[in-house]
């Protein structure tokens, strides 16, 4: 039986535009290829206008040539905010979790494809809630781990097979972290957090570029959540949140990572003790004296005045009748930036060297740029503009890569200039768009797919 001429005519106007959507959602890149690329910096110059077809195709045949391999290629993405399914989370919203899920992992695909990045970083706020149980933490990160990021999830299941609960599910053991932490702090084991590392180009030699996370205030809490339940969890599943990387250490090339968890800096915390250790890691990074530029990777943006950026200044408390949780009566309930004191402080610590740098932040979602200019005094002041006198450098919030900020990369070239023997820096943001445009190629693509097979089969 031959299909009905309209069915016919309507599998072709179907499969022309899952065509189109599908070649849009694998280049999209190229339709931006300026603001999607590493920075170029010998080629900066060169570069004419030039039409947007042109363009197009002309990225297509020439983004995967290297043009600088020894430029640093960091690739940061903000705040993914993974929910959670309940027992009682409606059909609808299952799916679109799911969904969401492939389409913050279709950005870091074809974008890792696209760029071979050296380095690839979460900004925080992997989940979307520092409420839950260990179970959903580990199922999250499980998610976290393969649908977004395509990595090997064996090691977790192993790591669950050690450490769970009577149903089975994982349970971390934090007595057993907590103790050991306090001998640490109290001087029964030697001083010694094995927080760094040097010139470290991946965790294992199965890949070539390397990932990292940051913790985030829905990953650990603020201050006044944050447990030492918390803190275990977080870093047994995704990693330490303070080290740093030093690379080319004493060359005059050296350039560093910092990952400074900066949700324990200020209180009043829960556990006081955890934001001791939290200074005592940047004053053992302060003693190093260390001589190279500095990548910097944190969650809260530093101080800055309102107006500047999405967020202006904002500290909360827990009331002192908590009723829900008297214990956190008064403690930190939630912060935008670091204080002034705080960001002052810790500039000082990490930026003490006067060579240049970046940070790069997460948590307000909108994004924003940000120059911290250095007096004499050794004060920071925030502003959109660079004083030349002074040591200044850039702080970027980046953007996140959720649907409703429509899917960013942020990319981050670091160049090595031969002529000034310095590290130059440089951010550039890539949006994908809303997931609806991602959920539509997908949904049009399979019933594309079923109208084809049943056209063979009737
Ligand atoms: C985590 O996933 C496992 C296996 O799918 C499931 O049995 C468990 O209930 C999940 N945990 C939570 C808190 O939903
Ligand atoms: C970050 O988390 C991912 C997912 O669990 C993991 O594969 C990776 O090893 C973590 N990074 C570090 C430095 O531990």
């Amino acid at each position: 039986m031959a299909l009905p001429k309209a069915i016919k005519k309507f599998t072709l106007l179907l499969t022309a535009i899952a065509l189109i959507f599908n070649v849009y959602i694998y280049t999209y890149p190229s339709l931006n290829p300026k603001q999607c690329s590493w920075r170029c910096f010998e080629q900066d110059a060169k570069q004419g206008q030039s039409n947007l077809i042109f363009s197009y195709f002309n990225d297509i045949l020439h983004s995967h040539d290297d043009k600088n391999p020894n430029d640093v290629k960091l690739m940061a993405l903000g705040d993914p905010q993974i929910k959670g399914i309940w027992a009682n989370t409606p059909y609808i919203s299952r799916l679109d979790t799911f969904g969401n899920d492939y389409y913050l992992g279709h950005i870091f695909r074809t974008m890792y494809n696209r760029l071979k990045p050296s380095h690839v970083v979460v900004m925080g706020d992997l989940f979307s809630s520092q409420w839950i149980g260990d179970s959903e933490f580990f199922n999250r990160t499980v998610r976290y781990t393969k649908r977004l990021f395509n990595r090997d999830v064996k090691w977790l299941y192993d790591l669950q097979e050690e450490h769970h609960g009577d149903d089975g599910t994982y349970k971390v053991n934090w007595v057993e972290w907590a103790d050991n932490l306090n001998k640490i702090r109290t001087g029964d084991r030697p001083m010694n957090f094995s927080f760094g590392y040097q010139d470290i180009y991946n965790w294992t030699s199965a890949e070539n570029y390397l990932f990292i996370n940051v913790s985030g205030n829905h990953d650990i809490g603020y201050s006044g959540d944050a447990t030492y339940q918390h803190m275990a969890r977080y870093r047994e599943l995704l990693g330490k949140d303070n080290y740093w990387i030093e690379y080319n250490a004493g060359t005059d090339n050296a350039w560093r990572i910092i990952v400074l968890n900066d949700l324990l800096l200020e209180g009043p915390a829960l556990q006081p003790e955890l934001l001791e250790t939290n200074w005592e890691f940047l004053y053992q990074l302060f003693e190093r004296k260390f001589e190279g530029s500095t990548v910097l990777l944190t969650h809260i943006p530093f101080y800055k005045p309102s107006g500047l950026c999405y967020d202006g200044p904002e500290f909360r408390y827990y009331p002192e009748d908590y009723q829900r949780e008297p214990y956190k009566s008064k403690l930190l309930r939630s912060q935008n930036h670091l204080s002034a004191e705080a960001s002052n402080r810790v500039l000082n610590l990490i930026f003490d060297a006067e060579k240049p740098g970046i940070i790069l932040t997460g948590h307000d979602h909108e994004g924003c740029e940000t120059v911290y200019n250095k007096d004499d005094k050794g004060n920071w002041t925030a502003s959109k503009t660079t004083d030349p006198k002074n040591l200044n450098i850039k702080e970027i919030t980046v953007r996140s890569m959720m649907g409703e900020y429509h899917g960013n990369t942020g990319l981050v070239t670091g160049h090595f200039n031969e002529a000034t023997r310095q590290w130059e820096w440089s951010f550039n943001l890539c949006p994908f768009s809303i997931q609806h445009i991602w959920w539509f190629t997908k949904v049009v693509t399979i019933i594309t797919g079923f109208l084809w097979s049943s056209a063979f089969f009737f």
